[in-house]
C-alpha cells in the first residue's frame, strides 16, 4: 500500500469510497471528483498512478484484483463506506472472448461479495450501454426512442455480456442482502476525460473532434458520451441519495446531447436498419440515451457538453458552433425535457 493508511488520519466529512480500478480512464477522474467533494478516496488499481494525477490525500492501494482473497483483503483492511467497482476490462474485443467474461463477472461476483460480507453500506458497479446489444451483427431494433433504462438487454457479445451479469450480481445481492446494504449499477456512456478534450485519443484511439467529424466512428454507441467528471458527479449524488430510493437501481450516466453535428433523427436511420420510424422524436440536439430516471430519483442532470468542453485544434479544424454557456444550458434543458419517458 502506498499513500496514508486509513487509520492515521480522521475520516473525511463524506465518509470513505474505496474505488476499484481508480486509474483508468473514468477511475481517475472519479477519484479525483469524490476526493474534492469531501470523500476519503481508496483508489485500488494494479498500478500506481503516477505522482500529481490524484489530490494528495487519495489514498492508492496497488493490487491485482483478480488474485484469490484480495478484494477481501483490501476492503477488509480500509473499511470503507461505499464501494464503486469500476476495475474491468473495459472494450469489447480487446481481449478473447473468453478472458473477457471471465475476468469481468468474476471481478464484479469477488468485490460485490467482499463488500457485502464486510457490511459496506453502500455498492455500485459499473455497468455499459452495451448490454442492449445495439451492433448485433443479426441486426437490432429498440421497441423505442430514445433509451432507457426499461429496454430490454440484448448483450451479443462477451463484454456486454458480462456487464448485464454485473447488474444480474448486484441485483441477487440486492435480494439476498438488501435490508443491510444499498446497492445500484450505472451505466455509463462513452466516456470522454478531460484530456480527451484538449485531444488526446479516446478509448477508441481517434480523438473526439474527429468523433465528430465522421459519424461512422460514433454510429456504433448510436453517438453516446459523458464527459467523465458528470459521471464522478452522478456518483457523488447517488452516494448522497441512495438510501431513499428504491434498492439496486441501475442508471444511465450520459451526455444531455448527442456527439453529433446533426440531429440523430436523421443520423440513425443511415446507420440502423429500419429504424427511421423509431427515430423520429431525436430532433434537435437529443441523444439516443434517456437520462430522465437519474433525474427523476436523484435529482442529478449532466452539466457538461461537447459545445461546451471541445477545443478545436486548430483553423483547419471542424468548424464547431461555440455557443454561449446561456445556449448550452438552453440546449440541454431541451434535450432533458425532451427525454423525459416512464422508467
Ligand atoms: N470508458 C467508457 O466509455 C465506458 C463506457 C461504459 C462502461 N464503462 C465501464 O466503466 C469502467 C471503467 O472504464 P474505463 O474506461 O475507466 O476503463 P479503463 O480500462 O481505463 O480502466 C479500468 C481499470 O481497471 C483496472 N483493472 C482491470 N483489471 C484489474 C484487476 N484485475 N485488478 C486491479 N485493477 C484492474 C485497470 O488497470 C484499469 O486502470 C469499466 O467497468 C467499464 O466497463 C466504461
Amino acid at each position: 500500500m502506498t499513500g496514508a493508511t486509513s487509520l492515521d488520519h480522521t475520516p473525511a466529512a463524506r465518509g470513505t469510497v474505496l474505488v476499484t480500478g481508480g486509474g483508468g480512464r473514468l477511475g481517475r477522474s472519479v477519484v479525483t471528483g469524490l476526493a474534492e467533494a469531501g470523500y476519503e478516496v481508496v483508489s485500488v488499481d494494479r498500478d500506481r498512478a503516477p505522482e500529481g494525477v490524484f489530490p494528495a490525500d487519495v489514498i492508492q492501494e496497488a493490487a491485482d484484483l483478480l488474485t484469490d482473497g484480495e478484494p477481501f483483503r483490501i476492503i477488509q483492511a480500509h473499511r470503507p463506506d461505499a464501494v464503486i467497482h469500476l476495475a474491468a476490462i473495459a472494450v469489447p474485443f480487446s481481449a478473447p472472448e473468453e478472458v473477457i467474461f471471465n475476468t469481468n463477472s468474476r471481478l464484479a461476483f469477488t468485490v460485490l461479495q467482499a463488500a457485502t460480507e464486510l457490511g459496506v453500506g453502500k455498492i455500485i458497479t459499473a455497468s455499459s450501454p452495451t448490454v442492449l446489444g445495439y451492433g448485433a451483427p443479426s441486426g437490432w431494433l429498440p421497441p423505442a426512442f430514445p433509451l432507457t433504462e426499461t429496454t430490454p438487454p440484448r448483450p451479443w457479445n462477451a463484454y456486454a455480456l458480462s456487464k448485464y451479469l454485473a447488474e444480474q450480481i448486484m441485483e441477487m445481492f440486492t435480494i439476498s442482502h438488501g435490508e443491510r446494504s444499498r446497492y445500484a449499477a450505472f451505466r455509463p456512456c462513452f466516456v470522454i476525460s478531460p484530456e480527451e478534450w484538449l485531444g488526446a485519443p479516446t478509448q477508441q484511439g481517434h480523438t473526439v473532434e474527429e468523433r465528430l467529424a465522421d459519424p461512422s466512428l460514433a454510429a456504433p454507441a448510436l453517438f453516446n458520451y459523458v464527459d467523465a467528471r458528470d459521471v464522478s458527479d452522478f456518483l457523488d449524488v447517488l452516494l448522497q441519495k441512495m438510501g431513499s430510493i428504491p434498492n439496486g437501481q441501475t442508471f444511465f450516466v450520459g451526455a444531455g446531447d448527442s456527439l453529433a453535428t446533426e440531429p440523430l433523427a436523421d443520423l440513425l436511420p443511415r446507420f440502423i436498419a429500419n429504424s427511421g420510424p423509431l427515430t423520429e422524436s431525436l430532433t434537435g440536439t437529443r441523444p439516443a440515451f434517456s437520462v430522465d430516471k437519474a433525474h427523476r430519483l436523484l435529482g442529478w442532470a449532466p452539466r457538461r457538453s461537447w459545445r461546451s468542453e471541445l477545443q478545436p485544434s486548430g483553423p483547419d479544424s471542424l468548424s464547431f458552433a461555440t455557443p454561449s454557456t446561456l445556449d448550452i444550458a438552453a440546449e440541454l434543458a431541451t434535450a432533458s425535457r425532451g427525454n423525459q419517458v416512464n422508467p
